[in-house]
């Protein structure tokens, strides 16, 4: 490839990327209208404190805490947090996958995210699809 070409195929290229990126954008404003990041305070306080008694109770058995701190947290960044719900839910406790009542999953979570220093809020985080569905996880290390 000349110089002259790969220089076009450049153009062309960065082209395709803002028509994309143009596009994203306006797919994030059309859906963003009521989707929350787990930045802006999505559990409380006193969901975290029984989330973290139902993890001594229950996943300390086979877990530590820095099971879901750090890169835990940073593998789920961008998914919502449904996604994260529903993978607990399906699997855990290993030898009861399930089982819990759904609101014990969702304390579990506030808690995770308190551990990860997200911030709390005043509304607990809820346990539905359509609720979990519109929040993202997001992170700072
Ligand atoms: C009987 C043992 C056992 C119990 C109790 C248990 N887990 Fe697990 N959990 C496991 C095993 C084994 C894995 C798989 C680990 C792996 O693949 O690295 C796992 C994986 C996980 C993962 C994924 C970790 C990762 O690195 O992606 C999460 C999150 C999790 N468990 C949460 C929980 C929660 C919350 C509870 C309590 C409600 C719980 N577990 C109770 C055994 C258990």
């Amino acid at each position: 490839m000349n110089r002259y070409s790969r220089r076009g195929f450049g153009a062309i290229a960065s082209f395709t990327i803002l028509a994309l990126l143009g596009s994203a954008g306006t797919l994030v404003a059309q859906d963003g209208e009521d989707m929350r990041s787990t930045l802006e305070g999505v559990y409380t306080e006193e969901q975290a404190e029984r989330g973290e008694q139902l993890m001594w109770n229950i996943c300390a058995e086979c877990h530590f805490e820095e099971d879901y701190q750090g890169p835990f947290m940073e593998d789920w960044k961008g998914a919502s947090v449904w996604g994260l719900f529903e993978s607990i839910w399906s699997t855990m406790p290993e030898d009861n996958p399930g089982g819990l009542p759904a609101t014990d999953y969702a304390d579990a979570i506030a808690y995770m995210f308190k551990l990860n220093g997200l911030p709390a809020g005043d509304e607990e985080l809820g346990s539905e699809q359509d609720v979990l569905d519109k929040i993202t996880i997001d992170w700072e290390p």
